[in-house]
């Protein structure tokens, strides 16, 4: 049964004695509008419409009481809640103090609030068939209309900066203004969370996942389902049920961009993901040593196995600076050229070896964040800008439109 945001709010108790609040609209109202810009931080929707506000009553001596019910018991946002909820009650006239408290809601409302954000379960999560992206669960952004643009960061081989790269593409992205997730598709090597500071775990409502969000980019890894130290052994079909629901269990919220961090190498993976995301975008991490062929070989073969576009080649290590100002060209040089050269693609981007790009990683804190400007951010900026006007597609795109 669907719920409409007009009944689960109409299910709150509003109710205001004071005599200040009496000129023009009722106390209600105005209570109601105050509070109605108040988004809950993870669902990022009114705390009115998602019947969060159970209370709200100004008593003479201007104390506004509030009762708020929480999606789930020990909500990790619980305080910048409280926090928002002060910030806009307390400069409402007469109001002296605001006394807040909170409950939490039942199964067959956080079910309502899932509906509400996130379409009926059967469609999406943990129900009907898991199979690809036609029957069974719908993978959003496969669907034309979709405003999203997945973009795979992969490489032929291991270890040449991909999860450096996501992460730090991403909160650029992210700094630009444009919203971002990532999805950790190294189910074997996950590293996300860790490189991108996001250790608390996402929070469960009726079945839907709400990732966690740092420095501005949510993100969601298997690293968050696997007890620690703890390795995966899956083979392909758990790999590809992992993916699934990755894109669709998880409150998303239809992100300008969705980063894939791939594993390395050309696996079930790429195969699972291409076909969730027949629109992404592979942007292709090599280091610089002048391309050996294989790589470039395995590079092109992963996009013409899984048919998608390569968009770009971003060359990583490609020089260090000495303590004298010199560039040390540590790993060669021309390795990105040349590789762009083989795919038919631009080179996007070349960045420096720095040890800070590396603490950031082991730390939480990307150097995009850390030390934003530093010539390595600002290099992760210029490529965020490229990816975001220069690579956009030219086609325009209309859900309404329906031909034959
Ligand atoms: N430009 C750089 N400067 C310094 N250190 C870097 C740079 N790029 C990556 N690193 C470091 O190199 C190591 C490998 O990088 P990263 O994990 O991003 O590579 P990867 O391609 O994702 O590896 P894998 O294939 O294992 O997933 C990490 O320790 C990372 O911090
Ligand atoms: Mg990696």
């Amino acid at each position: 049964m669907a719920v409409s945001n007009q009944s689960i709010a109409g299910r709150a108790h509003f109710r205001c004695t004071s005599v200040l609040f009496r000129e023009g609209c009722s106390f209600h109202d105005q209570l109601i509008e105050a509070l109605r810009p108040v988004e809950d931080p993870e669902l990022r929707r009114s705390i009115v419409d998602l019947g969060m506000v159970r209370h709200a009553e100004l008593d003479d001596h201007g104390v506004v009481d509030v009762l708020i019910a929480l999606t789930v018991a020990g909500c990790p946002l619980r305080n910048e809640i409280t926090n928002r909820v002060q910030a806009a009650l307390a400069p409402l006239p007469g109001v002296t103090r605001v006394a807040l408290d909170f409950t939490v809601m039942t199964d067959q409302e956080r079910e309502a609030v899932r509906e509400m954000v996130h379409g009926s379960p059967g469609d999406t999560a943990g129900h009907g068939q898991a199979h690809g992206h036609a029957e069974g669960r719908t993978v959003p952004f496969a669907d034309a209309g979709s405003k999203t643009r997945p973009l795979l960061i992969s490489s032929g081989k291991g270890g040449v900066g991909k999860s450096s790269v996501t992460v730090n593409l991403a909160v650029a992205l992210a700094q630009q203004g444009h919203s971002v997730g990532i999805v950790d598709a190294d189910i074997y090597g996950f590293s996300i969370p860790r490189m991108l500071g996001a250790d608390r775990d996402p929070v469960v409502i009726d079945g839907m996942l709400v990732p966690p969000e740092s420095h501005g980019v949510r993100c969601i890894s298997i690293g968050y389902f696997v007890p620690e130290g703890q390795a995966v052994i899956w083979r392909g079909p758990m790999l590809h049920k992992a993916l699934e629901q990755f894109l669709t269990d998880v409150y998303w919220d239809e992100p300008d961009f969705l980063l894939i961090d791939m594993p390395p190498g050309t696996g079930d993976i790429a195969l699972s993901l291409s076909q969730y995301l027949p629109r992404a975008e592979v942007y292709v991490v090599t280091t610089p040593q002048p391309a050996a062929q294989k790589v470039a070989a395995l590079s092109a073969a992963m996009a013409a196995k899984v048919n998608l576009p390569v968009k770009a080649v971003i060359e990583n290590m490609s020089w260090f600076t000495g303590d004298d100002g010199k560039r040390y060209e540590i790993f060669g040089s021309g390795g990105g050229q040349e590789l762009a050269d083989q795919l038919g693609v631009p080179l996007l981007g070349k960045l420096p070896l720095v040890p800070e790009l590396r603490e950031g990683g082991d730390d939480g804190v990307p150097i995009t964040v850390a030390e934003p400007d530093s010539e390595a951010a600002q290099l992760f900026h210029e490529m965020a800008r490229r990816i975001a006007v220069e690579f956009r597609s030219k086609k325009v795109f209309n859900a309404a439109l329906k031909i034959g």
